[in-house]
């Protein structure tokens, strides 16, 4: 089993790259912190000396939560409280909700979502997942459907349109008999064709139609709107970058259009309807097998700053199927250069992933659409700021690797209420043309965003890469983001923006440079000011192991902003964790390790709810999700943060000063919902209404030795017995009826 177990992690650390490091750039490290803070600051505070001394003296924020106060409420200042009895910590292989709450499987990887598909029988047998619904549930968003089943209908509380992300194919390969073959980024032998198949189908999105029954809601198998979108279907490049001679593949010599969307973690969403889903971890799907020195060293620079090596045959070795009737549906997948020229091979397919890409749920002809203005990069989600008529319409990204950004983009177009009923036609208008930006977060408390577009001298004169066009610029939007100076955070993962008062939210999953020595260590920066080591076993960690939440203020509360001020609304940490450490003042109620998701319920606004996917805590307590009201930017003080044996300070000790939230208590944090054994809590929508959530528990039993000896499985879940563990959309109902949580 714990050879097994090496095996598992051996695997996923190559292949996820989120915790490996691919930014090399000089960008803020702590050695520019210490310089910035010997040589002063701009003022930050623009024109409020007296505040900017205040802020030095270390005297708290409290001119930021005047500010606050003048803009924006909190949840609790509406009257909103948490009503249910928090859940303990649990290491038990079962989803546990609080008292008078009920969780019920809705769908589960391999169920059908035809009623053309027979019963999954969850033990590898099972081939058609083109009708089945894909695996490693994620992100997903409710939209309702009218009464005539028509279209959209933002208030539809009997009928909907749930969109799931399917992330990946579980590495194990419980989808197959006997887990895969020849599979991972070592081998070089050929894999059967049906499993490279089943494989690609499990990935990507479903779309399912959900009927309210009483106070819950059940599948409509019979929807004309079901479907799947897989790591094959064929997409659109659309935007700057499309036609771009980078995107040049056999498939399409003009770079117009791609095969598939990989890896969809998080999601957005956009205010006429459409599903944004989000590509994460696509650089390590490739085959590339190629010394760097055939490629453009433009190409190579590329490559490694995404972190596509040059000895690997991909996550799941797709490029290599044995008998296949199309062997360009199988070669599409390697990424070396082999053929005479860009449109002989696929030697540019990589630079066609990456993307935002755009989803129709209402109109099954419409072809999803690679938003390339919105930038490449690991995108863990596409977060909307609320549309308000005559303004453009602004999203937030996170790029999920470590020391990565946190990217911005402001529709070129002001947004036109009637547009609400454009369907992709409004995609066309306001998601093709804008302006992207990467955030820098100083470390006075302020932050600007920086323009990636050759039009900023930074990236126009950028020394290490000859940008051509803003088509080059998009494509490389992390060497963009470097050379503009963009501050290393870590690991953005989800945003949302706060409906009562238009902060901003992002988490930090964590940052951590483990004892198996992978990547660089730690940089601190403010904005990343935490590190430590921990000790969890016999395994010693070390960096940011339990993540922080960021937020901030856009200047004038106007999301198009090019300046805000920001602070730490939480770390997370253990409840017994030194106070250096439990930074936030957690509890047994409330502390959690690496927040991953996190959503601004819309039904009950004001509401927030945290996810995590931790390694770190999971000998206490398997992933959680909480429930939070959340209060302003600045709500908190100035603090100084003791860090020991900092790696980028010579193994000394180290402070870091940080802008510190109000400290959660149980009354404005507490937790919700514990998931099965090596689960991660990963996407949730709700009802209009707000009596009904769907939660996403994505990979039980992730570290099973084994796919098809139950003996070796660590979780069961949802089935239970001997059965094999599998990724689900649970529905989450008060059996009083009332809304969730408050
Ligand atoms: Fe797919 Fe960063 O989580
Ligand atoms: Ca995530
Ligand atoms: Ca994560």
């Amino acid at each position: 089993m714990a050879k097994k177990q090496d095996f598992r992690t051996a695997i996923k650390r190559v292949i996820n790259g989120e915790d490996r490091c691919y930014n090399t750039s000089s960008n803020d490290s702590f050695d520019h912190v210490l310089a910035r803070a010997r040589m002063g600051r701009r003022g930050f505070l623009k024109g409020s000396s007296s505040l900017a001394a205040a802020s030095m003296l270390g005297m708290g924020l409290a001119f930021l939560a005047d500010s606050a106060n003048q803009t924006g409420q909190t949840a609790q200042a509406a009257g909103l409280g948490l009503s249910f009895s928090p859940v303990a910590k649990s290491v038990a292989d079962a989803l546990v909700v609080p008292e008078g709450y009920t969780a019920r499987v809705l769908l589960a990887t391999g169920d059908p979502i035809s009623s053309s598909a027979t019963p999954y029988k969850n033990d590898g047998t099972d081939n058609d997942f083109d009708l089945r619904a894909g695996d490693h549930n994620d992100a997903m968003h409710y939209f309702g459907l009218n009464q005539a089943g028509t279209g959209w209908d933002p208030s539809g509380r009997d009928r909907a349109l749930l969109c799931i992300n399917n992330e990946v194919c579980e590495d194990l390969g419980f989808v197959h008999p006997n887990g895969p073959t020849n599979y991972g980024p070592e081998s070089t032998d050929a894999r059967p064709a049906i499993e490279i198949d089943k494989e690609v189908a499990a990935h990507g999105v479903t779309i399912v139609e959900v009927v309210k029954q009483g106070s819950t809601y059940d599948l409509n198998l019979n929807s004309p709107y079901n479907r799947r979108i897989t790591a094959a279907t064929p997409c659109q490049i659309s935007g700057p970058v499309r036609g771009s001679a980078m995107l040049a593949t056999t498939y399409s010599p003009s770079g117009e259009q791609t095969r598939g969307t990989l890896n969809n973690c998080a999601n957005g969403h956009t205010p006429w309807g459409t599903y944004l889903t989000c590509e994460e971890n696509w650089a390590g799907y490739f085959n590339r097998r190629e010394d760097d020195a055939v490629r453009t060293e433009k190409e190579a620079t590329a490559f490694k700053r995404y972190g596509i090596g040059s000895e690997t045959s991909g996550r799941y070795n797709w490029s290599r199927a044995e008998a296949a009737q199309d062997a360009d549906f199988y070669q599409r997948w390697d990424t070396s250069k082999t053929g005479s020229s860009p449109s002989a091979d696929y030697r540019n397919v990589a630079n066609t992933f990456g993307w935002v890409v755009e989803i129709d749920p209402f109109n099954p002809e419409a072809m999803p659409q690679k938003r390339t203005a919105i930038g490449r990069f690991a995108h863990e989600g596409c977060w909307p700021a609320p549309a308000v008529a005559g303004q453009p319409l602004v999203f937030y990204s996170g790029d999920d690797s470590r020391n990565e950004y946190i990217y911005k983009f402001v529709s070129a177009a002001k947004w036109a209420p009637e547009d609400a009923t454009g369907g992709m036609a409004a995609g066309d208008k306001y998601l093709n043309a804008g302006t992207l930006y990467a955030a820098k977060f100083n470390d006075d408390g302020t932050g600007d965003w920086l323009l990636l577009s050759l039009s900023n001298p930074d990236i126009a004169n950028y020394a290490d890469y000859a940008f051509v066009d803003e088509a080059d610029v998009l494509i490389n939007a992390r060497i963009a983001a470097d050379a503009a100076g963009a501050t290393k955070m870590d690991r953005p993962e989800w945003g949302g923006v706060n409906p009562v008062n238009g902060d901003v939210y992002v988490t930090l999953t964590n940052s951590v440079s483990s004892s198996s020595g992978r990547g660089v260590k730690t940089s601190l920066n403010a904005a990343n000011p935490r590190y430590y080591a921990d000790a969890k076993g016999e395994k010693v960690s070390q960096g940011n192991v339990n993540g922080h939440i960021i937020r901030w203020r856009e200047a004038d509360g106007s999301h198009g902003a090019t300046t805000f001020n920001w602070d730490v609304y939480l770390f997370g940490a253990k409840a017994s964790a030194e106070a250096d450490v439990n930074l936030s003042g957690l509890t047994d109620e409330n502390d959690f390790s690496s927040p991953d998701g996190l959503w601004f319920s819309d039904a009950v606004p004001g509401l927030l709810w945290l996810q995590t996917d931790d390694s770190y805590y999971t000998d206490t307590t398997n992933c959680m999700m909480l429930a939070a009201l959340p209060g302003t930017v600045g709500d908190g003080e100035a603090k100084l943060v003791m860090n020991k044996a900092v790696p980028t300070n010579a193994d000394a000790d180290q402070q870091v000063k940080t802008y510190l939230g109000k400290s959660a208590s149980p009354t404005i944090l507490r937790r919700f919902l514990v998931g099965p054994v090596d689960c991660e809590i990963t996407g949730i929508t709700e009802s209009p209404d707000g009596t009904v959530i769907f939660v996403n528990i994505q990979h039980p039993g992730e570290n099973s030795g084994s796919a098809s000896d139950p003996t070796q499985f660590t979780s069961h879940w949802p089935d239970g017995g001997d059965a094999r563990p599998r990724s689900a959309t649970v529905v989450i109902t008060r059996d009083d009826g009332g809304k969730i949580a408050v």
